[in-house]
């Protein structure tokens, strides 16, 4: 299920596409590198609940060639697709339409075929909504956040996200801080009602600020190796605050463990994970994606 990695010069022609296999190829993540990609372990169960035949594939598209991957997906029949690090802003820019959420974010995770045309989304803002919602029963509405490592792509989503969701405080912390300081200009201006602030991961202020927070996000990549520091110190967190870290491998980060000895509620980035795929699935199929089939598959593999 979680196997096999596709490579462009196996989309010539059916026939190589689906060679040894019973069922088409029709839906796809496109990412380089792709190999440990869980969502197919999410996917391929609920084509299989749902009773559609077909296969959820990796495939390797190296940087430069999204619009061509999509257009012979396209071409060879394919309902959509997932796209990953490092395609998701080049994948806007290869639609022919983009929904609203996704313009505002500035990249593409999901497509969908339409009528010969490449449709795109974003369902990482929203399913980090969902993941907050699921996990802490709270909306992202009227709250004061701290995004921490803000200035990769899934900051980025995030902080957008928070806006378009009425959060009322949106702080980006960075390590380098002039890589987010024109995020914060343009999503003050586009987003008036929210207030945008950016601060530097060693600026002395940091923890005060941070205790002001009720949500506090780690977007960064430092907890993806199990030895890893947390981005933050340890008194920047408090008892009142929920804490999500978008590392779901490892499970608990230090990030997280911090947060647990401080009297925080925790919890990791499975629940985005899999809410974006549901967000996704549910484009693919409208109102058909199986919750709970898909949220065993991502536990199988993470
Ligand atoms: P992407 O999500 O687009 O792949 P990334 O390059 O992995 O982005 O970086 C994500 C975030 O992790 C960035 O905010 C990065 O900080 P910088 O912009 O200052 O590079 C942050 N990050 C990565 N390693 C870090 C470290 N050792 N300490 C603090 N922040 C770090």
């Amino acid at each position: 299920m979680n196997g096999e990695v596709y490579q462009m010069s196996d989309l010539i022609a059916r026939d190589v596409l689906d060679a040894f296999h019973e069922k088409p190829a029709i839906l796809a993540v496109i990412g380089c590198p792709v190999g440990h990609s869980a969502s197919p372990a999410m996917h391929q169960p609920a084509l299989d609940a749902c009773g559609i035949s077909g296969r959820y594939i990796k495939l390797e598209v190296p940087v430069g060639r999204v619009m061509e991957a999509l257009q012979h997906l396209n071409e060879l029949g394919f309902v959509g697709a997932n796209v990953t690090v490092p395609h998701k802003f080049a994948a806007l820019d290869a639609c022919h339409q983009v929904d609203e959420a996704a313009r505002q974010i500035g990249a593409v995770n999901t497509i969908r075929f339409v009528d010969g045309e490449i449709h795109g989304w974003n369902t990482d803002g929203p399913g980090f909504a969902r993941a907050i919602e699921e996990e802490f029963q709270t909306s992202l509405a009227g709250l004061r956040v701290m995004i921490v490592g803000a200035g990769g792509g899934a900051g980025q989503a995030i902080a957008t996200q928070c806006a378009i969701d009425g959060a009322q405080r949106v702080i980006l912390v960075n390590r380098t801080v002039e890589k987010i300081d024109t995020l914060v200009q343009v999503l003050g201006r586009r987003f008036p009602a929210t207030q945008f602030h950016s601060i530097a991961l060693n600026d002395p202020q940091l923890c005060g600020v941070a205790k002001q927070c009720q949500l506090m996000v780690n977007t960064s990549s430092l907890g993806l190796r199990p030895d890893d520091p947390s981005p933050l110190s340890a008194t920047c967190f408090a008892r009142h605050q929920w804490v999500y870290d978008t590392i779901y491998k490892p499970p608990l980060t230090s990030f997280l463990r911090d947060a647990i000895k401080q009297g925080a509620e925790v919890a990791n980035g499975f629940s985005m994970l899999l809410h974006q795929g549901v967000l996704a699935y549910n484009i693919w199929y409208p109102k058909q994606a199986p919750l709970e089939i898909m949220r065993s598959g991502l536990r199988s593999v993470s």
